[in-house]
């Protein structure tokens, strides 16, 4: 993808125009996927941004399909959010990975990822105009914010620019969490926040 913005999709006028420039904008890449483009009605009260789509969601071209998104389904399902009536999408659209004999490795997004496909979120969100949107990790912090900033300080209630913000952890963060006892109470902080988030995406809508 251009680190400038091409025309057609500074002219998208839907998801479906924004989309269809960013797929065709994209060009192959050793170690980079293809882009998995955000889900979910134009509209939705909550967007949700993840860091960059695994190695499921490349091969089946939707976000939050892999383990993550199972464990956001779960923590979804405890907090009473749809995810079919929610927007989910990631601050950088596409995989990148090393190749490790059949395996394929994540590598976290550096700052330049981030900011190189940081328009096109910017674009996107413009576009579903959720009434909160919230970053899942530190990638989608940096990307939402323009800064990094650590989450244990800054995690629940913020503003990205003109919008209402939420900050909280990544699911993959938490699938990380050896200890059971550990994992299950950060899923129950998890939960938490998106009970929270869910209540503020209700706010003056009575
Ligand atoms: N992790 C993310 O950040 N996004 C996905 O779509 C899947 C896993």
């Amino acid at each position: 993808m251009a680190d400038e913005p091409p025309a057609a999709a500074l002219e998208a006028r839907s998801l479906e125009a924004l989309n269809a420039a960013m797929v065709a904008e994209a060009q192959p890449v050793p170690g980079v996927g293809r882009v998995v483009c955000g889900e979910g009605p134009g509209g939705a009260a909550i967007a949700f941004v993840g860091e960059q789509p695994g190695d499921q969601e490349d091969r089946l071209g939707r976000p939050f399909v892999g383990p993550a998104g199972k464990l956001l389904d779960r923590a979804f399902a405890e907090a009473g959010i749809d995810r079919r009536a929610s927007y989910l999408t990631n601050a950088v659209k596409r995989f990148h990975f090393v190749e490790r004999g059949k395996r394929r490795l994540h590598q976290r997004p550096g700052a330049g990822e981030i900011r190189h496909d940081r328009w096109w979120l910017e674009r996107e969100l413009a576009l579903v105009d959720p009434r909160i949107v919230v970053a899942l990790g530190a990638t989608a912090i940096r990307a939402l914010a323009g800064k990094p900033l650590p989450i244990a300080r800054h995690r629940g209630e913020t503003r990205f620019g003109d919008r209402l913000g939420y900050i909280t952890a990544h699911p993959s963060a938490l699938l990380r969490i050896r200890e059971d006892e550990d994992r299950h109470a950060a899923f129950e902080v998890f939960v938490a926040d998106l009970e929270i988030i869910r209540r503020l995406s209700l706010r003056n809508t009575a």
